[in-house]
């Protein structure tokens, strides 16, 4: 089947392998020149992934069947309807669907709606002085977010990033003087616990659980620093998390397919990827953010160990087909993100980059690309996550092991690795600290 894909990150690159390893054509469309997806394509067109008329016509004139739609940032500016309308069908929600995450404020107020469980108190507001008015009635801590999209970087937290009453309200005006996600920003109850992802398939009605995964958002080692788009994660071979039980994960797919059935009766049926990102509380699972889409880095924990053809769901999901023989193999993964160095706060780009990937599939990993860029025939850095290197294998520890041999093999001399990911200790905290808090 010939299948359209957009998107040039470590996330697509993951999606590209899945789709190629199950017959698909493929025919990408991306900004920059991914190498791993270039060698899975037999037609790629480099443009802006928004130009929703570009991609439109290079479906048309290749004719293809299905779609594949990596970011958020295409959807947003409804590439789903407009494809559908030339006939290709979509893994992917349309634009009035994908408000489940271009519209932080959509989500809360359907969730509130439809009486879901695992909501979070929350307030939207359109200027900074009914913010600070609401701010001096309130004695929690609270999160700040812009509403609309900021590629995962525009949230902070009090009592982490925001220290004060004047350090929060300093960060609400930024928002406002620097209209930073284009639409209000929204204050929510801060939840305490640990964090996991839940993604699902959806085909307009029914869902799929994946395997849990939990990322790691702070820029560096030891959960320090600012929020990035996610620094790495992992996942275990029984498709739970070790501070997590299977009633608990339950109710957080029992919350996503609510959501699903809510959209359906709101008239925007959602079709492709979930993304439920959850805090693990002592009350049950609390819904940070929904993403319309794969997560990045989490798909290239859940798609190499896919078993089922990743194509055939991608049909189910746009045509509302979608059964329950979805299959994942019981291993083990650890990805983490080569970054530029100075990522989250301001990267170092334009440097070369090289991968040995024979000798990283040796190690019992396997590599992403994600942005990257071919520039005189060398493979050089970007501003933004540079290379995802997943270790596989039946335990977390090995899957751990096999990830940092394979990070030997990629050279470059301005990267950053957190290498705490997936390790014993790292883990043990967030069991620890679940148990600290269920005491
Ligand atoms: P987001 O971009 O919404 O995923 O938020 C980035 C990070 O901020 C999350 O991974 C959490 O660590 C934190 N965060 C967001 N919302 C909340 C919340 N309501 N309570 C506690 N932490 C949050
Ligand atoms: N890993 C977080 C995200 O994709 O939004």
């Amino acid at each position: 089947m010939k299948v359209l894909t957009v998107g040039g990150g470590g996330r697509e690159h993951a999606a590209v392998e899945a789709l190629y390893r199950s017959g698909a054509e493929i025919y990408a469309v991306m900004k920059n020149a991914n190498p791993g997806i270039l060698k899975r394509s037999v037609k790629h067109l480099l443009c802006n992934e928004k130009d929703v008329e570009k991609v439109c016509a290079f479906a048309k004139e290749n004719g293809v069947e299905l779609a594949y739609i990596g970011p958020e940032a295409p959807l947003e500016v409804g590439i789903v309807d407009a494809l559908e309308k030339e006939g290709v069908k979509c893994a992917a929600p349309t634009k009035a669907a994908a408000r489940i995450e271009t519209s932080k404020t959509f989500m809360r107020e359907l969730v509130e709606k439809h009486n879901i469980k695992g909501n979070l108190g929350f307030a939207h507001f359109d200027n900074a002085k009914d913010a600070e008015a609401y701010l001096k009635t309130i004695d929690h801590e609270i999160v700040v977010k812009p509403v609309g999209l900021t590629g995962g970087k525009g949230v902070k937290v009090q009592g982490e990033h925001l220290h004060s009453f004047e350090e929060t309200m300093e960060y609400i005006n930024e928002i406002f003087d620097q209209n930073i996600g284009g639409a209000g920003v929204i204050l929510e109850e801060r939840a305490i616990g640990e964090e996991f992802t839940q993604m699902v398939f959806v085909d307009g009605k029914h869902i799929v659980p994946m395997p849990l995964v939990q990322d790691h958002k702070r820029a560096y080692e030891g959960d320090v620093g600012p929020n990035t788009g996610g620094m790495g994660s992992y996942t275990d071979g029984n498709h739970l998390l070790p501070f997590i039980t299977q009633s608990e994960r339950e109710e957080a797919i029992a919350i996503l397919q609510s959501i699903v059935d809510a959209m359906a009766e709101e008239g925007c049926p959602y079709h492709g990827t979930m993304y439920g990102q959850f805090m693990l509380t002592v009350k049950g699972p609390k819904i940070i953010e929904i993403n319309a889409r794969f997560g990045d880095p989490e798909a290239m924990n859940v798609l190499p160990i896919l078993k089922t053809g990743f194509t055939d769901i991608c049909w189910k999901m746009a045509t509302g087909t979608l059964d329950d023989k979805v299959e994942f193999s019981n291993d083990a993964t650890v990805c983490k993100y080569v970054v530029p160095r100075g990522y989250g706060v301001k990267s170092e780009s334009g440097h070369e980059i090289s991968v040995d990937e024979e000798a990283i599939a040796k190690c019992g990993a396997t590599v992403f690309y994600a942005n990257v860029d071919m520039v005189d025939g060398k493979l050089v850095t970007g501003t933004s996550r540079s290379i995802g290197v997943v270790g596989i294998a039946p335990t977390l520890e090995e899957a751990e092991q096999n990830c940092e041999k394979a990070l030997e093999y990629v050279k470059c001399d301005a990267i950053a690795v957190r290498h705490d990911i997936g390790t014993r200790q790292l883990v043990q905290r967030r069991v620890d600290h679940m148990k600290e808090l269920r005491a």
